[in-house]
């Protein structure tokens, strides 16, 4: 049971008004793009309101702005029967108003502190516009780079997956969910959207339960466990059965395993899609399966208000699954301090004191800067002198003021975006200097376009070449089959790579690249993905040698399309990859590309050099219930400061499930200053070194367990240890 308020309200509410807090629908009082119909949208906010009034809605999402809330919210409150208020939702999935790096790129940073405080501002400006919760963070882990939406993820890994996943839940929360600017978080999509088949959105979804439970459902159970209250299910189907009516999913797992007490969404219309699915007869049925599965809220179709009173009626639903749900939607609102506060965080001059404050926009620059990775630099050709070298930028997002903010970015203020021109020419001393030429756009050629970038080039000492994706290349929806430059674009980079300047590469993109000719010859690239914001003075800072790269590749780079679906992490096979000789033919290996990654997961230089020595195990026989520690030496053998991401990674040699070729399982940030070295030490015990073997258990193995202390996944010193038996 809940409080006494909450069960008193679901004692007095009628079948229709516990529906109405089971849906959650698109704000029409205050849409994040405006009035693009004036009448139609008067015609709108009449209608929504109405409904509110009536106890129709329980949750609206993704308006913007205090005065609809306080609209809506008085609707709720003061005119409708019960005064149940609404929770304002929003996909506040990087930022509001200030846009910070996309998630994936933030996940490159390894520096879950960094993610805590982005989510934290975020939430601080989100929530002055009147949101109560954010549809973030999104938790899948994408192993297949042709999927758009890894873009808002951490990338292919399970552990950096589930470090950032806590972080952000700590960041959006904040300590006390009834404080104004707690934002309630949401972990999404539950669960495997991150392994559509050929990466392809809302593609099935065909796994092992294994693989499920080890792979794609640890980052949910870590955000649950950092204080998570919402999740949303996802589009795709696993195994045949659609994930937004998946009662082993929702119920069973999430329910029954793991005790969550907090509620689920579906995702926009996933529960009519069932009946596209072929899992549902009709509308009807759809909503019956999903409510059925452990679907708290409806998303958009209006499916739980429609059918929900008739299928009660029929004996089709028991009112205790409806009442459940309302209990838990309730139950969330009041944890929320709604009840007591309803008007929390509709307030006009907070509003205005917290958006895209001094300190949120140097977060933005702080976190682009600690999220851009330098993929090469051969002779030392980053950091550029501020003074004395004539510059051609040259490439589509030269100067260009649209793909700044990223993917899922709507409420961004693009009019406070900086981009690379001049973020670039305010760190030089002589801006006159500065010679911008586009070449050509994003996926077609402009007239005249390759003669002025070549000609740029001429006239120039170095050319900084910025090509890649746009941004609505990544993010939902957008998936690719290839995931390389656009042709023009790479057309571009050989004409401009023929004048033979030195180059660096700045690459923006939402997912891993693959590189080909003059782009992956350049003798510097750096991986400045969507950075949001600050972008133009996040990479002037990298490129001029004010903030020292230190940020590691959360997905690995292919040398081929072809080659995704491509995890450093991947199981071993019978016949491995040979690593140097060629002429062995009937191995894993693919006929005429190699099978490691051009830039493999964990890679990222520095101005300076790092190197690790002396690794020291406290044991080499770890007792069942005890706890190994490695300790590292780390030295800073360059002549800069800067920050090295020391990580540990750890292989199962024998076990009853074949086990992938490394994992990692620690990672940890230190600063040092040139010529320092320091001690740096990793915990591990038996729960690190666990596996899902038969009947779905977590288990581990008594044997022999190899690890790496390394500065990529394929790197590394390297030390055993064996796991005692209990
Ligand atoms: O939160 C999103 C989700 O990630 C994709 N579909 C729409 C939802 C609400 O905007």
């Amino acid at each position: 049971a809940a409080s006494p308020r909450v069960e008193a309200l679901i004692g007095r509410m009628t079948i229709e008004e516990k529906a109405g807090q089971l849906s959650c629908y698109s704000d029409m009082i205050r849409p994040p793009v405006g009035d693009i119909n004036p009448l139609v949208n008067q015609r709108n906010t009449e209608q929504i309101l109405a409904d509110i009034r009536a106890g129709r809605v329980g949750v609206l999402m993704n308006g913007v702005g205090v005065e609809g809330a306080l609209r809506a919210q008085t609707a709720a409150v003061e005119q409708s029967r019960l005064k149940i208020p609404l929770l304002f939702a929003a996909d506040v999935i990087h930022g509001f108003k200030t846009v910070y790096p996309i998630p994936l790129a933030e996940a490159a940073s390894f520096d879950p502190d960094l993610a805590e405080r982005t989510a934290r501002a975020a939430a601080l400006e989100a929530s002055s516009y009147g949101n109560h919760w954010t549809f973030a963070p999104m938790v899948d882990v994408a192993r297949d780079q042709r999927w758009g939406r890894g873009a808002e993820g951490s990338g292919e890994d399970v552990f950096l997956g589930e470090v950032m996943a806590q972080a952000r839940v700590r960041g959006f929360q904040g300590r006390d969910l009834t404080a104004p600017d707690s934002l309630l978080s949401t972990a999404k999509h539950f669960a495997a959207y991150g392994a559509v088949s050929a990466g392809l959105d809302y593609n099935t979804v065909d796994i092992s339960e294994e693989t499920l439970r080890e792979v794609h459902l640890p980052p949910f159970k870590a955000a649950f466990d950092a204080g998570c209250l919402a999740v949303m299910s996802a589009f795709n189907d696993i195994n045949g059965v659609p994930a937004t009516a998946n009662r082993h999913l929702l119920t069973d797992i999430l329910r029954g395993e793991w005790n969550f007490k907090g509620v689920v969404i579906s995702d926009y219309t996933a529960d009519q899609e069932l009946v596209a699915h072929g899992y549902a007869a009709d509308d009807k049925d759809a909503a019956r399966l999903a409510i059925l599965a452990g679907v708290d809220i409806s998303m958009q179709s209006g499916l739980y208000s429609r059918y929900l009173p008739e299928l009660v009626a029929q004996g089709l639903v028991p009112m205790a699954a409806v009442d459940n749900a309302v209990r838990r939607v309730l139950g969330l609102k009041e944890a929320l301090g709604l009840f007591d506060r309803p008007y929390r965080s509709i307030d006009a001059k907070a509003q205005a004191a917290n958006t895209a404050t001094p300190a949120m926009r140097a977060l933005s620059r702080e976190a682009g800067a600690r999220s851009i990775v330098l993929l090469r630099n051969d002779g030392g050709l980053l950091p550029l002198p501020s003074r004395g070298k004539r510059i051609a930028l040259i490439g589509p997002f030269a100067d260009d003021r649209d793909n700044i903010l990223g993917p899922w970015a709507f409420f961004g203020d693009k009019s406070l975006g900086v981009d690379l021109a001049t973020g670039i020419r305010e760190a030089m001393a002589d801006p006159s200097q500065l010679t911008i030429a586009r070449g050509c756009d994003v996926e077609n050629a402009i007239p005249g376009g390759y003669d002025q970038a070549v000609a740029a080039a001429r006239a120039a000492d170095l050319v900084l070449l910025a090509v890649g994706e746009s941004q609505n290349m990544s993010g939902e929806a957008q998936s690719r089959t290839e995931i390389g430059l656009p042709r023009v674009q790479q057309q571009l980079a050989e004409l401009v790579g023929a004048v033979g300047k030195p180059t660096v590469v700045l690459l923006r993109h939402g997912r891993a690249l693959v590189l080909e000719g003059a782009v992956k010859a350049a003798p510097a690239v750096l991986a400045t993905w969507f950075l949001g914001t600050e972008t133009g003075h996040a990479v002037a800072d990298v490129l001029f040698g004010k903030v020292n790269p230190s940020a590691r590749l959360p997905v690995s780079f292919p040398h081929e399309s072809g080659q995704e679906p491509y995890t450093y992490n991947h199981r071993t096979t019978g016949r491995p990859a040979p690593q140097a000789d060629d002429s062995q033919e009937y191995k894993a290996r693919w006929r005429t590309t190699r099978n490691e990654a051009l830039y493999p997961f964990g890679h990222g230089l520095s101005y300076t050099s790092f190197a690790l020595s002396d690794v020291r195990l406290s044991t080499a026989r770890l007792a069942w219930n005890d706890k190994l520690s490695i300790t590292v030496t780390v030295a800073n053998t360059g002549r800069v400061a800067g920050e090295h991401v020391v990580q540990l990674y750890v292989r199962d040699r024998v076990a009853s499930r074949t086990r992938p070729v490394r994992e990692l399982k620690r990672f940890v940030r230190v600063a040092l200053k040139p010529g320092e070295r320091r001690d740096v030490r990793f915990s591990l015990e038996r729960g690190s070194l666990m596996f899902v073997g038969d009947n779905d258990r977590w288990i581990a193995e008594p044997g022999m367990f190899d690890l790496w202390v390394a500065n990529s996944a394929v790197d590394g010193l390297a030390a055993s240890f064996e796991l005692l038996g209990a």
